[in-house]
């Protein structure tokens, strides 16, 4: 049961539901001063979308329907939990798919009738963000990059639940990209680890893609000086989806070494354009920690040659990224981003309802 002591919370459990997406997950978070995981349980829809290429909304939400009470059930047996045991119940509200959202919010909210626990509604983003939370400490105010298959934005959080996101794509993400990419190349679903996969064997100089730059042109202003506008840290990865597009469309038939080669290329553009406005971001706003968060923070070049790179530039910022299967969607960075909304007082009473394109400001 949870104890407020002198604004500390004591053996606080949450119960944590994530169905964003194609990934049914169930976790439970317990701690005291910072959340920590008790029990984190997933089912991943890849083998049912995999004959798609790709998520099939309707099906991912029959999918969540028919794993949530089993995910959850698991969730609680391997914390060692029953429902009686649990204070809170934390759950995404977005953004999402809503038919795969609707699942656990209706599931979550049943429970709360139930029971007459108290839901804590979670941002999927500021949960990947969170990821960076369950067995680290940041220090703010820290820069964080979270890069996932429906979003790519830089975001600066000079406290707990506070954001400014200071960069966003304009147009797919970068995850996105890696999927496109990978349905051109004749490569499965999940595009991101099928093309680092292949990447892996391939010459990443083989190929050249653009390194973009969304800064604004030089402007003259009203008294005829000539300004020159701050560099922009937006991104955009279409192009060099376009790009690619042009090498399958011109060369028609690929060796797999020439695959791989192609990966490898791919791989390193997409790297490449993150790391360029991750090193700007920091230039600008100093923050004390850098976070890479997202199912492409799994990505192996990305996580090593951002190390290397502030490592080398700014090694006084801690680096922070979490375990490969706290990037991809899971509930218990949900869970722990529901901590600090409860450590802060900061639930919405409001009725709950799931809000597909949430923002995380
Ligand atoms: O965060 P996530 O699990 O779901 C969303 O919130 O979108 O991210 C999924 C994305 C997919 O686009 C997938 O291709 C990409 O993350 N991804 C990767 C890797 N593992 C997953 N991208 C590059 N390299 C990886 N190893
Ligand atoms: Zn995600």
């Amino acid at each position: 049961m949870t104890l407020f002591i002198d604004g500390i919370i004591y053996n606080m459990k949450i119960l944590a539901i994530e169905t964003s997406c194609d990934e049914t997950a169930a976790a439970v978070i317990e701690g005291d001063m910072s959340p920590k995981i008790s029990s984190n349980v997933i089912s991943s829809q890849i083998d049912i979308h995999k004959d798609f290429g790709g998520v099939v909304p309707e099906v991912a939400a029959r999918a969540h329907i028919e794993n949530i009470i089993p995910v959850i059930t698991r969730a609680l047996k391997e914390s060692h939990a029953t429902l009686d045991d649990i204070d809170y119940l934390a759950v995404t509200r977005g953004p999402g798919l809503i038919g795969s959202l609707v699942v656990g919010v209706e599931t979550v909210k049943a429970i709360s009738a139930a029971r007459n626990i108290p839901i804590v509604p979670v941002n999927h983003l500021e949960g990947h963000l969170y990821a960076n939370f369950l067995d680290t400490k940041p220090q703010f105010p820290l820069l964080a990059l979270i890069v996932s298959g429906g979003h790519t934005m830089l975001v600066l959080v000079r406290e707990h639940l506070s954001y400014k996101v200071i960069g966003t794509t304009r147009d797919d993400a970068a995850g996105e990209a890696f999927d496109k990419a990978a349905k051109l190349l004749g490569l499965p679903y999940p595009g991101g680890p099928a093309i680092s996969k292949a990447a892996e064997k391939g010459d990443k100089d083989r190929y050249s893609f653009p390194i973009i730059d969304l800064t604004e042109k030089p402007y003259r202003d009203k008294d005829g000086f000539l300004r020159y506008p701050e560099p922009s840290l937006d991104f955009s990865f279409s192009g060099l989806k376009t790009a690619l597009l042009k090498i399958v469309k011109e060369k028609k038939s690929f060796t797999k070494g020439e695959v791989n080669n192609l990966a490898a290329s791919f791989e390193k553009a997409i790297v490449d354009n993150l790391l360029k406005n991750v090193l700007l971001a920091i230039e600008r706003h100093k923050p004390k920690t850098f976070i890479l968060s997202g199912g492409v923070a799994a990505n192996r070049k990305l996580r090593e040659n951002l190390k290397q790179e502030l490592e080398n530039k700014y090694p006084k910022v801690q680096y922070l990224i979490p375990e490969i299967t706290l990037c991809t969607d899971n509930a218990a960075m949900i869970g722990a981003a529901a901590f600090y909304h409860i450590k802060k007082g900061s639930i919405e009473k409001e009725s709950l309802i799931p809000v597909p394109n949430l923002k995380i400001s």
